[in-house]
């Protein structure tokens, strides 16, 4: 899988853009503040329809004007085309080969990315919100049911809130709504715990040479309803629910355990460890993808480089060498040049300036 072009219209600091990749490992090269990472923000848009920066679609809207659109020719056993676009009043159109999808989930699979940004940490430091979101930006990413089931289970679950808190809802309401949360949180549990249990082993295996050895923490699964009862679990709590105006129990309260021995990472990590810990989850998706689809995942790849150490680089090396299409942002290449020599002739790179990227020759 790998992306052969890209067109940029209105998007970020870029009125009009046009990019064409030839080689598998590319690099964006800049200043601070020059428009490398709004790239790489477009490229992921391709395969989640949403910002790995939490922005909103008019944010990503170029100042001076009211829409973006964005268009890839991407290469998946065939050429395809996708292209997204939006506005504030006609929302968000997505489109494959031409042809106008009526649902988001129909996008879900047709690009394949992980994403390695210095906001990653969020994951290991922000607590169980960002967690969740971690796992589930990654389920959605290839699985279309979770996808649905989650968009629904939000839903329903805001509805039933809201019923609560308006205390207006009788008891027969109430048990219709807990059916539906009960089936979509179930099926979204199971996922959840297939999904962590896969990739622990990959995780360990990442952090263990991130790290030299030295470290080995674990990855655990915490649903918030740990046995088979689901349905079971909301009626005894539907009182204290009523009580408190909000639904205590389910998926949106599940929890994911980082660390040792039950002691959390963000209670004794030193940020290196922090920051390994992070990208060994990451890479981890990384493999689980590979080897449930088959194919490599783009990686997309912001500033993280330079910010490590010459041990942890090798990891990286060895990674690319067993890898598909990867995309670096990075201020300047000083640092990394020994890095990129051993990979020289698979290099393409770019110059970021001025909302102008410019190919460059080393
Ligand atoms: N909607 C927008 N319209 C126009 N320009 C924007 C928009 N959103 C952000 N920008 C501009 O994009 C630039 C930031 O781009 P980006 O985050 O890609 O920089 P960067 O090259 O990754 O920088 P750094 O090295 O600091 O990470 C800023 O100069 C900002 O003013
Ligand atoms: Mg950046």
């Amino acid at each position: 899988m790998k992306i052969l072009s890209i067109n940029y219209s209105n998007f970020r600091n870029y009125k009009e853009l046009f990019l064409e990749f030839k080689k598998p490992l590319i690099f964006f090269i800049g200043n601070n503040g020059e428009g490398k990472t709004n790239i790489i923000e477009g490229i992921y848009l391709f395969s989640t329809l949403k910002s790995f920066r939490d922005n909103l679609d008019e944010e990503m809207i170029n100042w001076n004007s009211d829409y973006y659109y964005i268009r890839s020719e991407i290469l998946k056993d065939v050429p395809k085309i996708i292209e997204i676009g939006y506005s504030k009043e006609k929302k968000k159109k997505i489109k494959l080969n031409g042809n106008e999808l009526n649902r988001k989930a129909d996008l879900i699979g047709e690009l394949k990315t992980v994403a390695l940004t210095p906001t990653d940490l969020k994951i290991i430091e922000g607590g169980p919100v960002e967690r969740r979101k971690f796992i589930d930006t990654f389920l959605c990413s290839i699985n279309k049911n979770y996808m649905e089931s989650l968009l629904e289970y939000t839903k329903i679950l805001k509805q039933r809130n809201k019923a609560l808190k308006e205390k207006n809802v009788s008891y027969n309401e109430l048990f219709a709504w807990d059916k539906m949360l009960s089936e979509r949180g179930s099926f979204i549990k199971e996922e959840r715990e297939k999904a962590v249990l896969k990739l622990t082993n990959y995780f360990q295996e990442n952090l263990t040479n991130l790290s030299m050895q030295k470290d080995s923490f674990e990855i655990k699964y915490r649903p918030n309803i740990k046995e088979n009862n689901y349905l079971q679990k909301l009626n005894e709590k539907r009182d204290f629910d009523l009580k408190m105006g909000f639904t205590s129990v389910g998926i949106h309260r599940d929890e994911l355990f980082i660390g040792k021995e039950n002691l959390d990472l963000t209670s004794f990590g030193s940020q290196g460890q922090k920051r390994s810990t992070v990208i060994a989850m990451k890479i981890s998706t990384y493999n689980y993808i590979r080897e449930v689809s088959g194919v490599y995942p783009i990686l997309l790849i912001d500033d993280v480089i330079r910010e490590l150490d010459a041990k942890r680089r090798e990891f990286f090396v060895s990674l690319l060498k067993n890898s598909g299409q990867v995309f670096f942002t990075t201020t300047d290449l000083e640092g990394i040049k020994e890095f990129i020599s051993s990979i020289k002739e698979n290099i393409q790179v770019f110059k970021v300036e001025g909302s102008l990227v410019k190919e460059i020759y080393l």
